[in-house]
C-alpha cells in the first residue's frame, strides 16, 4: 500500500478521484491524498467537515479476491489502523464504534467510507476513505454536529505532525492488510473487538425508522453486528448508527 501516492492541493471527495482512478485501472495500493475537500462524503449520504490545512482526508484503493459479501470485513482494516496509527503518535486511548467511528474520550475523531466496484462473484476494487481530524480546532467544527467531535490536538493539547501520522498509518494500513490476506479475517476480527467501545454493552441501532436495542455479542463475518435482544432473541444489525445506552 502506497507505492503510488497522489497529493492534491483541493478535491471534491478523496473517494471519488479514487474511485475514478481504479475504474481507470490504478493498481492495488494507490492512495490518494488531499489537504482539503470540498464535498467530503460521510457515511449515509452525510457530509464530511473537510477543512484545509489540518487534517488528513485519504482513500485507499484494494483489490482483494474475495466475493463482494465479505467486503464490509475490509472496513475494518482501516478501523483497527486507525487506532494503531492514534496509539502509535499520541498518549491518547481511541475506541471504535461499530461499524467505524473511531473516538477519543467519547467523541470522534475519524470516520471511514468503503465504497465497492464489484460484479456478482467477484469485487473489481474497493476504495477505503479514511478521515481524521488531526489539528483542528473547536472553532472549526460545525455547531450543528450529529455526533460530538473532536481532533488529536484538541484531545492531547499539541499539534500533532500529519506527515508523520500518515506515514505511521499507512504502515499500519499496509501491515494489517497483508496480514489479512495471509490469514484471512479471524485475527483482524478480535483486534477490533479488543479495541471496541461496544464489545458487551448495551445499545440502540437506528437505521430509517428501524430501532434495534441489545447487548452487543459481537461482528459477524459480514461485518454486521451482533445483539442479543429481549427475550433471548438475537440480531444482526449491518447498517445504522449506534448510541450506547447508560447501564
Ligand atoms: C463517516 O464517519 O461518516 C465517514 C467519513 C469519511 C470521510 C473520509 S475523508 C477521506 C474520504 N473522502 C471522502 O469524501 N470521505 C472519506
Amino acid at each position: 500500500i502506497g507505492t503510488r501516492i497522489t497529493c492534491l492541493q483541493e478535491v471534491d471527495s478523496t473517494n471519488l478521484v479514487a474511485y475514478r482512478l481504479a475504474e481507470q485501472g490504478a493498481v492495488e495500493g494507490t492512495i490518494v491524498i488531499a489537504d482539503h475537500q470540498t464535498g467530503g462524503k460521510g457515511r449515509l449520504g452525510r457530509r464530511w467537515e473537510s477543512p484545509a490545512g489540518v487534517n488528513l482526508y485519504c482513500s485507499v484503493i484494494l483489490r482483494p479476491q474475495i466475493l463482494p459479501l465479505y467486503a464490509p470485513q475490509l472496513t475494518f482494516v482501516s478501523s483497527v489502523a486507525v487506532v494503531d496509527a492514534i496509539l502509535r503518535t499520541t498518549n491518547l486511548q481511541p475506541v471504535i464504534k461499530w461499524p467505524n467511528d473511531v473516538l477519543v474520550n467519547g467523541q470522534k475523531v475519524a470516520g471511514l467510507l468503503n465504497e465497492m466496484s464489484a460484479e456478482t462473484e467477484r469485487v473489481d476494487f474497493l476504495v477505503l476513505g479514511i478521515g481524521v481530524n488531526i489539528n483542528m480546532n473547536r472553532e472549526q467544527f460545525p455547531v450543528d454536529l450529529r455526533h460530538p467531535a473532536t481532533s488529536l490536538a484538541i484531545e492531547a493539547g499539541r499539534k500533532i505532525d500529519r506527515l508523520q501520522f500518515a506515514r505511521v498509518l499507512l504502515e499500519s494500513l499496509d501491515a494489517l492488510y497483508a496480514a489479512y490476506l495471509a490469514e484471512g479475517y479471524e485475527p483482524l476480527r478480535r483486534r477490533w473487538l479488543a479495541h471496541s467501545a461496544v464489545m458487551g454493552r448495551t445499545v440502540r441501532v437506528t437505521s430509517g425508522e428501524n430501532v434495534v436495542v441489545g447487548v452487543v455479542e459481537g461482528i459477524d463475518e459480514h461485518g454486521g453486528l451482533v445483539l442479543s435482544c429481549a427475550g433471548g432473541r438475537h440480531e444482526r444489525v449491518l447498517a445504522g448508527d449506534v448510541a450506547i445506552c447508560n447501564e
